[in-house]
């Protein structure tokens, strides 16, 4: 059944979108003009002209926009015409692509500036792997020193850590925590009596994937650095989604991608260090001498002759700038909120989120007792045309994961209630 598109006012924003010419809008005409979260946080002409930025396929209700969001047109066209020059533009592609190198510093200045931490810092890598990787390759250990993380961080980097532990004889372990995750103490109190005198490195998610739990990071990060242990966040699902600033966290190493709920382009994350640590982790892949030290974290940003997807972010967290970080978070929750509540009015659901305020962001997930999920995933895709996330976790399935994005409309999420309501009843 597709989903109809709701019958908006034509405002400025999409008189330039009726002219032919969205393309080229940028993000700013979305402004707040001094209104409060509370205002607009369900003001649903506010954010017609935020959807409609966002040109994707309408017959379809997309819940899945935490593997990877949509970009704006503005961020779209950016993208064409990166590729463009570094594929044959009119400098040729080798002096085309020194000149996005160049354009990545304001580049950095500006994720600097948004994500509130030190330029020197930050590395624009192109995802959370490979930023994150190149530190949990790159910090230094000794046979004997211990690698701690939990069995609901994301399976890739525990499987970085395995490798490692592998190769060089450093051990590894992993911890376990209740689903729905705990208040903030018992986390912390679980955290601290994990870390013994050989723990050198604790990893642990700022948003974890599969329940959307947020853990205390800014407190188990002061506590492990009381101990001497170094802390590495890795941030997937935090920036776009959560209001906050890396500085403020206190974490050693940071790690995220914008092709998530930043909207940015595929290929476009970043690795932030604590400029005292940079000298003491390897970069993954080395620069030679002869080309000279590129400058704080710039050592790990080296991956061979690539596309720079970072040259598009700009119209991205210029539109998050326009929302502001309060709202976007805001806006998220009341979306998960519009298919949650709902939802918790069945007996057969079980949330695998804890949705305490503090504890929680965007992400929602839940089982349905004595059901298959992944049948359940795919009778919302075949029969509702409705994408939600895949059921996966390490020991057991953590739910099904709903992520709206700041595009998503009420209809959609009307067209997600009716789905679960139509496949619930006939349970
Ligand atoms: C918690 C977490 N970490 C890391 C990643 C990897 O992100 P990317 O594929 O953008 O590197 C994901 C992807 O969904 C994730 O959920």
């Amino acid at each position: 059944m597709p989903i109809s598109r709701r019958d908006f006012s034509i405002g400025a924003f999409v008189g330039l979108a009726a002219a032919g010419s969205i393309a080229g809008a940028t993000d700013t005409t979305i402004s707040r003009a001094g209104r409060s979260v509370d205002e607009l946080v369900g003001d649903e002409d506010f954010w017609r002209p935020v959807q409609d930025a966002f040109p994707v396929d309408r017959s379809y209700a997309n819940f899945n926009n935490g593997s990877t969001h949509p970009c704006s047109a503005a961020v779209i066209e950016k993208i064409c015409a990166m590729y463009k020059d570094i594929n044959g533009g009119k400098k040729g592609p080798p002096l085309q692509l020194v000149e996005h190198r160049k354009a990545l510093e304001s580049v950095r200045t500006q994720v600097a500036e948004w994500l509130g931490c030190e330029q020197e810092g930050l590395a624009l890598t192109p995802n959370t792997t490979t930023g994150l990787m190149a530190a949990q390759f790159g910090v230094r250990l000794s046979p004997g020193d211990e690698i701690l993380t939990t069995n609901q961080d994301y399976l890739e980097m525990i499987a970085a850590f395995q490798q490692r532990s592998q190769r060089e004889g450093v051990a590894f372990r992993m911890f376990d925590f209740p689903t729905p995750g705990p208040d903030a103490q018992t986390f912390i109190d679980l955290c601290e009596q994990q870390i013994t005198a050989k723990t050198k490195v604790l990893l642990l998610c700022h948003v974890y994937a599969d329940t959307g739990y947020v853990p205390p990071v800014k407190e188990v990060c002061a506590m492990a650095r009381s101990k001497g242990v170094i802390t590495m966040v890795d941030g997937a699902h935090a920036p776009g989604n959560l209001d906050f600033t890396v500085s403020d966290l206190g974490c050693d190493i940071y790690a995220s991608s914008f092709h998530k709920w930043t909207g940015g382009p595929l290929g476009s994350g970043f690795l932030y260090v604590k400029p005292d640590l940079i000298e003491q982790i390897y970069p993954l892949f080395p620069v030679h001498p002869m080309f000279g030290d590129p400058g704080g974290a710039r050592k790990f940003e080296k991956m061979g002759t690539r596309p720079l997807s970072h040259i598009a972010l700009p119209p991205a967290l210029e539109l998050h700038r326009a929302l502001g970080k309060d709202l976007v978070a805001a806006r998220l929750r009341y979306l998960r909120d519009m298919w949650a509540r709902p939802l918790s009015a069945s007996r057969l659901v079980e949330f695998t989120t804890n949705f305490d305020k503090e504890r929680s962001s965007a992400l929602g997930s839940f089982v349905v007792r004595g059901r298959d999920l992944t049948d359940i995933k795919l009778e919302l895709q075949d029969r509702f045309n409705v994408i939600v996330g895949y059921p996966i976790g390490w020991d057991w399935p953590y739910g099904i994961r709903v992520t709206a994005g700041i595009h998503t409309t009420p209809e959609e999420v009307a067209a997600l209630n009716d789905g679960l309501r139509s496949i619930l009843s006939a349970a």
